[in-house]
């Protein structure tokens, strides 16, 4: 078999190898069912125990407190910045954005159609290069509820502490970060993650939501985009992703095998390190998009200088077997994604390549 490859990218993104194993032999025929979990009526007994243990092994792993929800839906991180607002933000009621990049300006956008959202704070003239500190925010009780978005996956920051919003609830969305490192659940009212980053495949969306919410929620929304009908049915009303959420919980176990979220979130650092001592240590012939307090440990933003040498950079790299390097489309630059699943030694060769790239071209 082809090496595996030293996979960076920001999402789709890396899987534990362990789990695609563990998939394979068990894709034709899962448990003796005769059956894959593909085939798998989502109502069988068989179904049912992959779904709920997924639903168990997340909470376990984030100690989700029992006043949330789990749910299991579609539509991605993307449907979440309208189902927000459609379920919790009328006509005429404000709602606090804290704005840090792209995803962030996107879900204020879907806000806009449902009532009058506005700028807490916003990163946007600092090419959202930093996270506001805390003792800059101000909440106002009035207000329907607070968004931020985790972790920048297009810019490369990440929240190290959240704000406490009293009365307010705090909505999160966590896709590029969830499952990184240990966080509480009860400073928020809801988070939301597409789940193909740290979470599995593409297609399932997990929403972690306080119970009193789903009371408080707008009755005039359409029965598939309430939270409070995905609660009522263990996410079962209709069809789920049934082979993504059978990932999920595969890589939910990987991730206990592990040794459970500090473990992870050790190596984390570690690896994240790796690639940020190397910028560090060029010169400035790397540097870093984000401040240093702000930088992420999933999404390693960098540039070169002269954008020759970046585009000479990123086709050697891309020869040399890595995956993903590119910054996003929207920003250019460079950009590496050490989410859970890629391993240390994928950050250790790409930072060798680094240095020795640097040697040849200074
Ligand atoms: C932080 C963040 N939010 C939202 C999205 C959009 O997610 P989706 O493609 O699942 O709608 C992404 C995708 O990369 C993201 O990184």
């Amino acid at each position: 078999m082809k090496q595996r490859a030293y996979n960076f990218n920001a999402g789709p993104s890396a899987l534990p190898l362990a789990v695609l194993e563990k998939a394979q032999k068990e894709f034709v025929d899962f448990q003796g069912t005769g059956m894959s979990v593909m085939e798998l009526s989502h109502r069988s007994a068989a179904y049912e125990e992959v779904h709920n243990q997924a639903i168990a092994r997340l909470r376990s792993l984030l100690s989700i407190p029992d006043q949330y929800e789990v749910l299991f839906l579609q539509g991605g991180a993307s449907l979440q910045f309208s189902m927000i607002p459609m379920n919790f933000l009328n006509s005429g009621q404000k709602a606090g954005y804290i704005t840090t990049g792209s995803w962030s300006e996107k879900a204020f956008k879907e806000a806009e159609l449902f009532g009058e959202p506005y700028h807490i704070a916003s990163s946007k003239e600092n090419h959202y290069r930093d996270i506001p500190a805390l003792s800059e925010l101000s909440f106002n009780e009035q207000d329907a509820y607070v968004h931020l978005t985790s972790n920048n996956t297009i810019y490369g920051t990440q929240w190290k502490e959240f704000p406490s919003t009293g009365n307010i609830p705090l909505m999160a969305d966590m896709s590029s970060d969830i499952l990184s490192r240990p966080i509480d659940i009860s400073q928020f009212g809801l988070i939301y993650a597409g789940a193909q980053k740290n979470l599995g495949p593409a297609g399932v969306t997990v929403v972690i939501i306080h119970k009193d919410l789903l009371e408080k929620a707008n009755s005039e929304v359409p029965t598939m985009l309430k939270y409070s009908t995905h609660a009522k049915t263990n996410s079962l009303f209709h069809t789920p992703p049934t082979f993504g959420i059978y990932m999920l919980g595969e890589v939910l176990r990987w991730v206990e095998e592990q040794g459970g979220l500090e473990v992870i979130t050790q190596k984390n650092e570690e690896k994240a390190k790796v690639i940020y001592d190397t910028i560090d240590q060029s010169d400035g012939f790397y540097y870093g998009h984000a401040e240093k307090d702000s930088r992420s440990l999933m999404n390693i933003t960098f540039r070169l200088h002269n954008e020759n040498l970046e585009k000479k950079f990123l086709a050697e790299a891309k020869e040399a077997g890595f995956v993903g390097l590119n910054g996003h489309r929207s920003v250019g630059g460079c950009r590496a994604s050490a989410y859970n699943a890629v391993p240390r030694e994928a950050c250790e060769a790409l930072s060798e390549f680094m240095v020795e790239f640097q040697r040849k071209n200074s």
